[in-house]
């Protein structure tokens, strides 16, 4: 796809089927996020890749973390949340490892940073016939999330990726207007 083009229309994709993608396509979506510009080259990026009974993992975590922050949610309820992960075949959580305390690169910076990795994952997957979609939902920032997948202290969870084959067909982007968006200093 031209690189415009996809820059343009890129757009989710919460419908994912399998197969998982192929070792090729994830190589080549790391090597994306491992250009993400990158102030001072600190490379504040982790990515761990969940698929087959890495799913079922991280949908364990997900249920601790119900049960931890909602002590009323019934089996059920854990059961709904232990399955999220299943609705794609792999996902990538993209974590900002975050050095605090340097004079010139802020934890803001590197955050960003890892937001940029993770949005060039999403392009990547496009790019090559891949659907993805971006979520964090609140265990992004649950503490016991956080633990699970060995964060640091100063760490933060950018995102999990959510990839496989497209199921359905990608929407058609809104057409914004630059104009309502810029101010031009001229
Ligand atoms: C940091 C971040 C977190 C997001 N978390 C969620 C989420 O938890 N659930 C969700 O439905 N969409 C989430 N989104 C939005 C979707 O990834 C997507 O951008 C949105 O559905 C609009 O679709 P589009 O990307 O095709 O415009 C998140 C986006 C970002 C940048």
């Amino acid at each position: 796809m031209e690189a415009m083009t996809l820059l343009h229309e890129r757009s989710s994709m919460g419908k994912l089927a399998g197969p998982v993608p192929d070792r090729e396509q994830l190589d080549a979506l790391y090597r994306a996020a491992l250009r993400a510009p990158d102030h001072k080259e600190l490379m504040p990026w982790r990515f761990i890749e969940f698929s087959g009974t890495g799913l079922d993992r991280l949908g364990e975590l997900f249920a601790e973390s119900e049960a931890h922050s909602n002590p009323q949610a019934d089996e059920k309820q854990l059961e709904s949340t232990r399955k999220k992960p299943k609705r794609a075949p792999l996902i990538i959580a993209v974590i900002a490892r975050v050095t605090p305390d340097l004079a010139k690169v802020p934890p803001i910076e590197q955050v960003l940073s890892a937001g940029c990795a993770a949005h060039a994952i999403v392009l990547a997957a496009q790019a090559q016939g891949l659907g993805a979609m971006w979520r964090t939902g609140s265990f992004a920032f649950d503490p016991v999330v956080r633990e699970g997948l060995g964060l640091a202290e100063h760490d933060a969870i950018v995102g999990f990726i959510y990839l496989g084959q497209p199921g359905g067909r990608f929407r058609t982007p809104p057409v914004r207007d630059p104009a309502d968006f810029v101010e031009c200093w001229s």
